[in-house]
């Protein structure tokens, strides 16, 4: 027998089916309710509802648990690499050697984008965000693809997915190389996928450029702890934007855009605007932690506070040792880096960020490993997208694959005029 829950409505009961997950969570299936009563639910920014059974992230908010596809974060963070992850991601499993060696083989061949694609990036104002670029760029994908890209055709869908983890370091690198007027530096298929994307970014024709090990791996890693996070504004919208069976690439894109946002991925860049911002000003981080906490302000400590992570988000336990790594490797002194310990150390003691349980998140320090890998600002988003592809991807196989998927179309409670007559111009 499974399980139900009663819920009364205008004195008639109604059952409703539970859902339960395999980590124990449960749901209430809602679907038949408004077929039943004629009522809808309403849950602004979605806090309380599910929109889809996934296979592919379970994340716990209050014990601060990150697993992919089953392995935890720290395991995947210190054993794995981006490329491995991402194929468990997309796939399902870890693959086996022969498996992970096509898998390179095919993202390492296909890193080159279309000479013409590249002709396009003259239209962009040099000051263009890269993230403005890099979305538009992934959405002209579907203009040069256009004959493979069926979304329930298994052998689009995997070109589909090996065109976009190959191409968009070589999209992100360029939109960089043009906001600094270098030219662009061809793919290199010897190298990493970090180590070419690295390449891409900082070498010059006239110039020997070594990848730095050190920077590789830091960045490899970032990409691993970026890769996937359930069903988040961006995730969300790539599943919302494929579910009307629009292409991969418009789908991935409009997550992008999502990404964009400084209350989403925007705001690793805000984090070290915020934290250059107090430095300028004399250090008082008091000052700020005090204006964060004044509402009339408008003002928030950006990287901290999450959605779902009301303990601590596992991955900034990760980037925050991380930081310390490189930096002390790099032999780099940031002033940054010691006003955000000093940020974290008294806004986790005060009151008001204890009580709201408003914790540093993945950005608070991955804005701080990429300056010091010499990531210019504009670029942190960029670089958080680059993390996110695979789990993009991921979530838009598992929508697409999916029989239960519908087209997302949520209700809502009307609370506009009534009806009314029209009244002609002159009569208003
Ligand atoms: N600084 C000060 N106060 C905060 C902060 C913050 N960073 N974050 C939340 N609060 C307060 C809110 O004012 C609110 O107070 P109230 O209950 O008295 O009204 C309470 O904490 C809850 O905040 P909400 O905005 O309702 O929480 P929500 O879950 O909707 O938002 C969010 C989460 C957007 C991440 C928020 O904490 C925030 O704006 N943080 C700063 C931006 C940031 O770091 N974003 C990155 C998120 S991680 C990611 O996308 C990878």
């Amino acid at each position: 027998m499974s399980e139900t829950v009663k819920v009364i409505i205008e004195g008639k009961e109604v059952e409703l089916p539970v859902i339960t997950g395999s980590e124990g969570e449960k749901a209430l299936d809602i679907s038949k309710l408004r077929g039943q009563t004629g009522y809808i639910t309403l849950d602004h920014g979605f806090v309380n509802t599910g929109s889809c059974k996934s296979k592919i992230t379970y994340l716990n908010g209050e014990e601060g648990i990150l697993m992919y596809r089953g392995y935890p974060i720290e395991q995947l963070a210190e054993k794995s690499t981006f490329l491995e992850v991402a194929y468990l991601l997309i796939y399902g499993e870890l693959p086996t050697k022969t498996q992970f060696e096509e898998f390179v083989n095919i993202i390492t061949h296909h890193t080159m984008i279309h000479e013409d694609l590249k002709r396009l990036y003259d239209g962009f104002r040099k000051d263009s965000h890269p993230m403005a670029i890099l979305s538009s760029m992934i959405c002209t994908l579907s203009g040069y693809y256009a004959e493979s890209m069926e979304p329930t055709n298994p052998r689009h869908q995997e070109i589909s997915i090996h065109r976009l983890m190959a191409k968009t370091p070589t999209i992100a690198a360029y939109s960089f190389k043009k906001s600094i007027g270098q030219p662009f530096i061809y793919p290199n298929n010897s190298l990493s996928y970090v180590g070419n994307f690295l390449n891409m970014m900082f070498s010059v024709p006239t110039e020997k450029y070594e990848v730095d090990p050190v920077v590789e791996h830091a960045l490899d890693l970032l990409l691993i702890l970026h890769a996937d996070h359930e069903q988040n504004c961006s995730a969300s919208t790539v599943r919302l934007v494929g579910s009307s069976h629009a292409n991969i690439y418009v789908s991935v894109a409009s997550g992008i855009n999502a990404l964009w946002g400084p209350l989403h991925g925007g705001a690793n860049q805000a984090v070290i605007e915020m934290l250059k911002q107090i430095h300028e000003e004399g250090g008082n981080v008091e000052k700020f932690v005090e204006k964060a906490k004044d509402k009339t302000s408008g003002f928030r400590l950006m990287g901290f506070g999450h959605r779902v992570y009301k303990n601590f988000d596992p991955r900034a336990v990760i980037i925050k040792k991380a930081a310390d790594d490189v930096l002390n490797k790099l032999k780099i002194d940031d002033p940054l880096l010691d006003i955000a310990k000093k940020l974290e150390e008294i806004a986790l003691s005060d009151e008001y960020f204890l009580e709201k349980k408003l914790y540093p998140n993945v950005d608070f320090y991955s804005g701080i490993i990429y300056k010091a890998l010499r990531i210019p600002i504009e670029m942190f988003t960029v670089m958080f997208a680059l993390g996110r592809m695979p789990g993009w991807i991921a979530q838009w196989k598992e929508m697409i694959e999916d029989n239960e998927t519908k087209i997302g179309r949520p209700r809502q409670i009307f609370t506009g005029a009534v009806k009314r007559d029209f009244i002609s111009i002159d009569k208003r």
